[in-house]
């Protein structure tokens, strides 16, 4: 019998981190789930999709002022801009439209859960202290996820519902029409080699092929979350979470090559926004050999954001034994979940 007690409001819900986060409540008995963006969704008896434009603030009052029934608020939203200072206005922005319309009508409010990521240490501007932690200081703004944490630590003073912070490393799961999506990312590049008869070669900086790095499974974080935003000792903190294992793109490499079952080459630097730019008829002509499903070369291109990854040229992790030592001791081995992502593309037929 299903005995759904909880609602989330998951808020970005066709991102890499809302969809996933969805597909894990619905295995769950006990949460009804809203999911919000602009493109909505088609409505189950679990999941009630509406379509909303949170960056303008009467949309979303007159979308979510009927929300009333609302447990927790799972913030995943994202608006991409071309610099870290443009990225402040519009994130807050939606952020704050959000809690403004439902905080005041949701009476049984529990949790806002922050999706967060290693902005929060400056891992985006250059070498930073690794292992970061979550205790460690913040740096110059302009930052959005700083910005946002700190509306949440504001807002919640006082009140009787607590917030928690998830700091996940690049996530890997699937999505589609994504800006921040390597796992899509690096498919769909090996998959075009391929197609023109090339070997699989690593496109980033010398420095990033052995460099240190790891990335935080979209099921896991999923899992993550829930346990933070439902855990009271998590109450008004933030954690990292990270899949638990570190690896080189220099020993990770030939292990993706080889699940194509192509060859490697030696590295060479550039730019996937600039070499895949032209690659739009190529693509729809995979797509009609290969009988894969009708999806538009931009839903399947993050290239801008797989240049930022292949272009750290530093150690890039973060210490993630503080959620291990409040209770949440999941852990996933990065190279199967490469694999395992792949497959899933794979079989939806989105890739060869
Ligand atoms: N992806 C990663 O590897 C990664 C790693 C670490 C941290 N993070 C952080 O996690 C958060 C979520 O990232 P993500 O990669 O999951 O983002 P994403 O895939 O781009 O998803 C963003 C979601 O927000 C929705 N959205 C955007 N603008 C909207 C608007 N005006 N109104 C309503 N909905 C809107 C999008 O749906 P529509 O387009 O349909 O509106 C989508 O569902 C971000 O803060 C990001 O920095 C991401």
């Amino acid at each position: 019998m299903q005995t759904q007690n909880k609602t989330a409001l998951v808020v970005g819900a066709n991102g890499v981190i809302g969809g996933n986060l969805i597909d894990h409540l619905l295995t769950l008995d006990d949460w009804h789930i809203v999911g919000l963006s602009r493109r909505g969704g088609v409505s189950t008896d679990r999941v009630t999709y509406i379509s909303v434009d949170l960056l303008d603030p009467q949309d979303t009052q007159s979308k979510l002022s009927n929300l009333t029934g609302v447990t927790h608020i799972f913030y995943a939203a994202f608006q991409d801009r071309p610099s870290w200072a443009e990225l402040v206005a519009p994130n807050l922005a939606m952020l704050t439209n959000v809690v403004d319309a439902v905080e005041p009508v949701a009476r049984e409010l529990q949790h806002i859960s922050l999706m967060q990521g290693y902005k929060v240490y400056g891992a985006h501007l250059g070498p930073f202290k690794t292992p970061a932690r979550e205790s460690d200081a913040n740096h110059m703004p302009p930052e959005f996820n700083i910005d946002q944490q700190d509306f949440l630590e504001r807002r919640q003073a006082g009140k009787a519902w607590s917030w928690s912070a998830l700091r996940p490393s690049v996530v890997i799961g699937y999505g589609l029409g994504n800006p921040m999506n390597l796992a899509i990312s690096i498919a769909v590049y090996a998959a075009m080699s391929k197609e023109l008869g090339l070997p699989l070669r690593f496109p980033g900086k010398p420095g990033a092929y052995d460099s240190l790095l790891e990335m935080t499974d979209a099921g896991l974080l999923a899992r993550a979350t829930l346990w933070a935003a439902t855990t009271p000792e998590c109450a008004n903190q933030a954690y990292n979470i990270t899949n638990g294992d570190l690896f080189r793109w220099s020993e990770m490499w030939p292990k993706i090559a080889a699940y194509f079952d192509m060859e490697t080459a030696p590295p060479l630097p550039m730019s996937l926004a600039t070499v895949m730019d032209d690659k739009e008829d190529l693509w729809n002509r995979m797509v009609a050999e290969h009988d894969l499903a009708a999806h538009p070369y931009r839903a399947v291109s993050s290239w801008a954001f797989a240049d930022g990854v292949f272009g750290w040229d530093y150690d890039f992790f973060a210490d993630g034994s503080k959620a291990r030592r409040h209770g949440f001791y999941e852990f996933v081995d990065t190279e199967a979940m490469f694999m395992a992502v792949f497959d899933n593309l794979r079989d939806r037929k989105i890739i060869p």
